[in-house]
């Protein structure tokens, strides 16, 4: 297939509708999305990504009323945090209804539902009468693309549309949030901070790295969000000609001949807005290998070194 890169917001939907696959821009990722109701469309986001079908899908609507036929029931606190949240880079575990295709939630009880923020998506999503379901429009365990030019990078001639959006605002994927015993817990730390929920719930919910009772969630997946050069968090190593240095904070400036600033403001939420993209750009220089500053574990630092450790874990021993 050709890939067209445009702005045809009907094209789009004549082509979700027909069970064809379109990238479209969100305000944390790029996601790779088909009608959620269309098996058959369902089946071929998995081979687009090379995916396996264990790992589930997350539903797109264009508000929470939307979405409310599709789960059984959704927990006021969680609705509380969706009404003060959604649009916005957060995403609900609930019990699913019958709606939602076994595809969508591998098999599970729970589907992951989101309100997203892009204009261009949320104009889409007013045209289709059904959701979206869309994972990262990456190839599986590679890097979430931010922006059209990304995604044709590793979609090209497997996808018949990318909606350009231009750069996603957010520039990591969406906190994925459930309940347990009462309690809101972090299954995915993502673009809405864990201060952010805190602020609203009154208390630091915990996050569950590890795997749990039937939830699964690629945030979990040890190697993943990997670059192709051997990447590495810089301890003070020695630097070579062939290695860039990758770095946020004022105190690392221009270390090394070869660098790459994350945030000429040094603050958090601009690296997190060039981290992916200055990660797919570093990668296609053929430097032997690429060292990156740690983010402090705070905010926005703190999705980011996740992101990073799953990263650098493909280049450990
Ligand atoms: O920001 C985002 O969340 C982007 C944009 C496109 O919305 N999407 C995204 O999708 O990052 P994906 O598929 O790359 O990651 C979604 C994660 C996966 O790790 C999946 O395992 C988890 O959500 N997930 C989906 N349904 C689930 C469920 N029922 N229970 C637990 N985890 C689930
Ligand atoms: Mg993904």
């Amino acid at each position: 297939v050709e890939t067209i890169i445009g702005t045809d917001i009907a094209a789009a939907c004549t082509l979700l509708k027909s069970g064809g696959l379109v990238a479209i821009p969100t305000e944390t990722v790029y996601g790779l999305a088909a009608d959620a109701t269309n098996e058959p469309a369902l089946a071929e986001i998995f081979i687009a990504k090379g995916r396996p079908t264990s790992n589930p899908l997350i539903l797109h609507f264009p508000s929470l009323e939307a979405a409310l036929p599709y789960c059984l029931e959704i927990p006021t606190t969680l609705s509380a945090l969706a009404q003060r949240f959604w649009p916005g880079p957060l995403t609900l575990i609930v019990q699913k209804s019958s709606l939602v295709s076994a595809l969508v939630t591998a098999g599970q009880d729970s589907v992951a539902i989101r309100v997203p923020k892009h204009p261009l998506t949320r104009a889409l999503l007013a045209h289709m009468a059904v959701p979206l379901a869309a994972p990262s429009a990456n190839k599986y365990g590679e890097l979430s693309p931010t922006s059209a030019p990304q995604v044709a990078s590793q979609l090209s001639g497997r996808i018949p549309y990318i909606l350009d959006g231009g750069s996603c605002d957010g520039g990591l994927e969406s906190t994925i949030v459930g309940m347990v015993n009462e309690r809101v817990v972090v299954y995915r730390l993502g673009g809405l901070s864990l201060e952010d929920l805190e602020n609203e719930l009154g208390y630091l919910p915990e996050v569950r790295k590890e795997l749990h009772a039937g939830v699964r969630t690629s945030g979990m997946v040890k190697h993943h969000y990997a670059t192709q050069t051997p990447l590495y968090f810089y301890d003070g190593q020695d630097l070579g000609p062939t290695d860039c240095l990758i770095y946020h904070s004022e105190n690392l400036h221009s270390l090394h001949a070869n660098n790459s600033c994350l945030s000429q403001h040094h603050n958090l939420i601009e690296a997190a807005q060039n981290l992916y993209a200055c990660l797919h750009e570093l990668d296609q220089l053929k430097y032997k290998r690429l060292f990156i500053e740690r983010f402090p574990d705070l905010g926005l630092g703190r999705t980011m070194n996740d992101r990073l450790e799953r990263a650098t874990a493909k280049f450990q021993d």
